[in-house]
Order: C-alpha cells, then structure tokens, then sequence
C-alpha cells in the first residue's frame, strides 16, 4: 500500500532533505508545496511539486482535496528569529492563517491524515540553569515574534486534536544544521563567509554577531528519519523535542569552521548582528522522543560543520 505524503514549506531546507529521504523508502508518494518554483530540479524531479502559498485558501482546499494525504509535514514558516523581528506580522499570519487554511482542508476533505507541526525550542524562550536540559513540560516563555508564532502553532495544533480530532504531533525542534541550509542561519552564514573568503569573492574578515550564545546543533540528516517515526508512532496531541542533548557556544563552532581552512581570516563583531533580545543557551532533553524512535541524532558536530563548508565551496565554484 502506498501512504500518500504532503510536505509544506517544501522547498525550504528541511523540506528538501525530508523528501530525498522519504523518496528513498518504499511505498511513499510525496507531494511538495511551496510559495515559489523549486530552487532546484531534484528531489522534485522525482516526485510531485506544486506552487502553492499556504495563505492562499483556494489552492490549499484544492490540492489537499486532490493530492488526499495519509501524512502530513507542515513545515511551511518564517523560520529565521532575525527576520521575525523586521515583519512580525507575516510571521504570525503565516503561522497561524497558514495552519488554520491546511487543518480546515483536510477536515473540508474529510481526511483523517496525521499530520507533524514543526515547532521550535525558541518557544521555550530564556531558560534557568536549574531548567537545562529542558524537556517538554517546561513553560513556554517566548522571547521573540518567531518565537510567539510558533507558541500559537503548538497550541493550535492540541487545541486541533481536541477540538476536531485532527492527529497533530508537533516536534519542538533546535538547531538543525547541514547542507543547503540559508544563510540566514549561523552556520550556514559563517560557512558562507569563509568560502567567500577562500575564493577571493571577499575581504578576508568574518562578521559575526552574538559569539556567547549557545546551542543545540544536529544534523537535519539525522533528524529527517525522526521526523518519519514521529509523524506515524507520536502520540497525537503531544511535543517532542528533537535536539541532541549537547550545547556550544557560537565561538567554539566559529572556531571548529576556521580550522577547517587555510585562508587567514580575522574576526570582527558587527553590531547588526547583535539581536534586540538573544536567548543565551538553548540545550533540550531528548529523553521523549529517545523513548519512542530508539535513538538520537549523533553524528559529530565537526563532520556536518566540514559538509556545510564544502557545500558552499561547491556553491561558489558553480557561480
Ligand atoms: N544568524 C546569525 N548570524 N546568528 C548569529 C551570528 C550571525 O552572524 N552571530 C552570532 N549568532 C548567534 C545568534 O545571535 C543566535 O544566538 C545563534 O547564533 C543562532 O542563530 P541562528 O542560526 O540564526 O538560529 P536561532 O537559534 O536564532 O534559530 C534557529 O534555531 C531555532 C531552534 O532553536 C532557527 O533554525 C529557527 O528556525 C529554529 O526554530
């Protein structure tokens, strides 16, 4: 039998490694929407793609009604914190309209699909000592509009399973990292930065931003299989954190990323990139979610570090 799988937000970084992996197992129809044509060809090529802007109410109804999912990952966001600060009003409409519009066509359909909410750790907000690592019962103190948005999905999406029984698992996800993510994101960006550097594209001096903060980084590689097991075996109506249980200061993985390069690079703090609020560490308990899947994500920091470098060495031999 095959199980018919809807990603939104598809063409986002996790969308894309969750669709290569799911193109990998048996059985698995995949449809992808996105706001925008794919950036490229694959994985879509492979499977089915459709532009379609969760906020427009219409096309939602019209491709959850024909596509008839069995499973869905709603992954479609303004994901980046920074950002969320500049435009707080799309953050929350995105968030909450976009949910609303993709529950009530699979109700409209009388589709019974389970469907996985990505949520965030930014949900947790400032966090104590005493309340490392933080594990799912913690109160959500949301600490920027990011942050919020992803509150209302989390509530909205019990507050769905209660109300009209729709079967939402949501995963409170860290930092995920790894190739092809937008440099928007510190790895990526500062990765991005020394393969400018390396390829004489720019000065050789990083900007950086908040280099104390620490945070929980895994592989969206490792965590797309998660995904999967979750999205079928959670328990409906319930947060997971996905996180590796490990924190690190932004420096220590600035520094893991320069000595994995030659080029001499010198370090300098640009006061843009400091945030109007930052949270200082973010380190969650993955015991929940340990229970359920069977492991955690555990490949070494230094290894996706190495690939997202690479990535963007790629990226700037094929401009
Ligand atoms: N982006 C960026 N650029 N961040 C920097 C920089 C820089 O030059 N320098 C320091 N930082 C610090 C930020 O201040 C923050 O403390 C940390 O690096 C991580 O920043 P981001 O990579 O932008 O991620 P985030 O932690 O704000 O949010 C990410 O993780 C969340 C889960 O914890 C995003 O992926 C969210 O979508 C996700 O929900």
């Amino acid at each position: 039998m095959t199980a018919r799988v809807l990603i939104t937000g598809a063409d986002g970084f996790v969308g894309r490694h969750l669709a290569s992996f799911l193109l990998k197992q048996e059985g698995i129809e995949v449809l992808g929407l996105d706001m925008r044509p794919p950036r490229t060809a694959a994985p879509w090529d492979a499977c089915g793609f459709d532009v379609c802007d969760i906020l427009d109410r219409d096309s939602v109804f019209s491709l959850v009604a024909r596509f008839r999912p069995d499973f869905v990952f709603h992954l479609a966001a303004q994901s980046s914190v920074r950002r969320s600060w500049d435009d707080p009003g799309l953050t929350y409409e995105i968030a909450l309209d976009g949910q609303v519009n993709l529950f009530d066509a699979l109700r409209e359909a009388g589709l019974d699909a389970r469907v996985h909410v990505a949520c965030s750790s930014e949900e947790y907000g400032k966090v104590k000592e005493e309340g490392l690592p933080i594990r799912e019962d913690h109160p959500l103190l949301p600490a920027s509009p990011y942050a919020l948005s992803k509150v209302i999905q989390d509530f909205h999406a019990v507050f769905s399973y209660q109300a009209y029984g729709i079967e939402t698992v949501v995963t409170r996800a860290f930092n995920m990292i790894g190739p092809g993510q937008s440099p928007d994101f510190v790895v990526s960006d500062f990765a991005r930065q020394i393969a400018e550097a390396e390829a004489g594209s720019r000065e050789a001096v990083m900007r950086v931003g908040n280099l104390e903060a620490r945070r929980d980084f895994s592989d969206v590689r490792d965590l797309v299989g998660a995904y999967w097991q979750l999205v079928r075996e959670g328990k409906p109506g319930e947060a997971y954190n996905v996180c590796s249980g490990r924190d690190h200061s932004i420096a220590e993985v600035l520094d893991l990323l320069l000595d994995l390069s030659d080029a001499p690079i010198k370090v300098e703090v640009d006061p843009a990139r400091l945030r109007k609020s930052d949270i200082p560490v973010l380190r969650g308990d993955n015991g929940k979610m340990r229970e359920l899947v069977g492991w955690v994500p555990d490949r070494p920091l230094e290894d996706t570090l190495r690939d997202v470098l690479d990535w963007w060495r790629d990226e700037m031999a094929r401009d």
